[in-house]
């Protein structure tokens, strides 16, 4: 099979597909013709810096998500041919991912589906959606009449996470950095620019996803009403813990502060969010879509930051 293996620190230029054997499938692990995949910023990382690291399995196939079809369902109880999503756990890391035709994963981090999206549309919902998900239900308890700031929301998560709120009927005020991309802000009911300061600026918003994180979560704590919910999702700050933090005084009364972390997806949770997609028939957002033969470059188009949204590679 074809598949992108890296050993060291590689530079995008360097990157070419390689011809590796189709994994064997062993107990409590199936195998998946992957169909497509979404590419992340920790992709990036794990190329440029932390391959260099123990703790990363070498050689690795990288990858964090994929959309595809079990071929080899081994001792599990999918079937062969069913159509699955897998994310998380180690994958791409501690054991080889999805920049692959085909990936060997944890049955545990394999979830069947019911959706009759195509795989392209598929590819952008495994952890985007999935952390979108998450943070709007399982940390905010999002309900239609809540007012939601989504702060930092010109990526990928942040175009998610609006979709599903406004299919929920919530009024969402979101920001971008930059000016120029107000007008990706569709289908929201106010944009506004973040200069780092929205406490005073903004009123009535009851629950909170901040995808800026440590460099501003602060001011986000104090720009939100008395009862909201604050979850920390995202580090587009570049600021990735918050030293001297002091709940007592940091954290306003009557204010919660959560956070959401995306490794631990489960079946029940994969159920409720397609059963959302699928009644709201919701078309995923994604920025750009490659073929894999072309992964060199969709890698350079993510490493170039002019995605508008996520990059999805289409396999087969
Ligand atoms: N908690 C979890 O489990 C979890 C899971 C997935 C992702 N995340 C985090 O969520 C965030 C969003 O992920 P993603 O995959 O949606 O990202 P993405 O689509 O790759 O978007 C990254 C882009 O966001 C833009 N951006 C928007 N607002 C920004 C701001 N205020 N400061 C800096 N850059 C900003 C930057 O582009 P411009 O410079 O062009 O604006 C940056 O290149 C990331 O921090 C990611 O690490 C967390």
């Amino acid at each position: 099979m074809k598949a992108i293996v890296l050993s060291d620190v590689t530079r995008v230029d360097d990157i070419d597909l390689k011809e590796v054997d189709i994994p064997k499938v062993v107990p409590g692990w199936v195998l998946i013709k992957v169909k497509a995949f979404g590419m992340n910023h920790s992709e990036v990382i794990l190329r440029n810096e932390e391959i260099k690291y123990n703790y990363i399995k070498k050689p690795v196939i990288p990858g964090i998500e994929c959309v595809g079809e079990i071929v080899d369902a081994s001792d599990s109880s999918f079937e062969n041919g069913q159509r699955v999503i897998a994310m998380m756990g180690g994958m791409g890391r501690s054991y080889n991912g999805s920049y692959a035709e085909y990936a060997l994963l944890p049955v545990h981090h394999v979830f069947g589906i019911n959706s009759e999206l195509n795989w392209e549309d598929l590819a952008a919902i495994p952890e985007t959606y999935f952390t979108a998900w998450g943070s709007l239900f399982e940390c905010l308890n999002l309900k239609s009449e809540d007012t939601l700031l989504v702060r930092g929301a010109t990526c990928a998560l942040g175009y998610a996470a609006i979709q599903i709120a406004k299919a929920l009927g919530c009024r969402v005020i979101a920001t971008t950095h930059r000016e120029r991309y107000l007008s990706k802000l569709e289908n929201v009911d106010e944009r506004i620019i973040d200069d780092g300061k929205l406490t005073g600026k903004i009123s009535g918003i009851t629950k909170a996803l901040d995808l800026v994180g440590p460099k501003n979560i602060l001011d986000t704590l104090t720009a939100v009403d008395k009862g909201a919910i604050v979850c920390q999702t995202g580090i587009l700050g570049g600021v990735y813990s918050l030293n001297g933090f002091d709940p007592i005084k940091d954290i306003p009364n009557g204010v919660y502060l959560t956070g959401f972390y995306s490794n631990y997806p489960t079946q029940d949770i994969v159920d409720e969010m397609f059963e959302f997609i699928n009644k709201h028939q919701l078309r995923p957002c994604y920025g750009s879509a490659y073929k894999f033969k072309d992964i060199r470059e969709a890698m350079m188009m993510q490493e170039s930051g002019k995605a508008g949204g996520k990059i999805v590679v289409v396999v087969e």
